[in-house]
């Protein structure tokens, strides 16, 4: 049997393990693990709020689309994805052309726990990060469930 060579690619809200996972996942299948936003960090020499801060979202948003369209012309990675980046209908696409895309769901209360203050997570920034969470993750339900697995 051929072995299938393409990418894994972990998405799904802030909080639910994509880094983590992934790196379990391709120590397992012996790929490379390719985490979005590290990339991206490594890449700009900026933090993810940095980057927000001094860029806005939409230069982030940009930076995540170009990546997506990279990866997905590779193949045999596994790849974290930013928790916001497949909510993007074209990038969401291009990784299903290039590989199997999953989409990693927790519990809200759980999440609550995990994400804390929010800190680092410029998305969840304001007064009160857990309302914040709430809207986001209502918002992205739908885009969410498009993902196959
Ligand atoms: C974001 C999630 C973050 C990071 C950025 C935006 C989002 O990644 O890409 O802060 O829009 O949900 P994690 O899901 O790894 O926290």
């Amino acid at each position: 049997m051929t072995e299938d060579r393409r990418n894994l690619v972990l998405t799904g809200f802030m909080g639910t393990g994509k880094s983590s996972v992934g790196q379990h996942v391709a120590r397992a299948l012996e790929r490379p693990f390719v985490d979005m936003d590290t990339l991206i960090v490594e890449r700009e020499g900026m933090s993810i709020p940095e980057i927000f801060r001094k860029r806005g979202e939409d230069a982030f948003r940009r930076l995540e689309r170009e990546l997506c369209r990279e990866l997905s012309a590779r193949e045999g990675l596994v790849i974290a994805t930013g928790g916001g980046a497949l909510v993007d209908d074209e990038n969401r696409r291009h990784m299903e052309d290039g590989g199997c895309v999953i989409c990693l769901d927790c519990g809200a209360e759980e999440l609550v726990e995990r994400l804390g203050q929010g800190e680092g997570r410029p998305m969840l920034r304001g007064d009160d990060p857990t309302e914040r969470m709430r809207e986001l993750l209502a918002a992205r339900r739908p885009a969410y469930a498009r993902i196959p697995h």
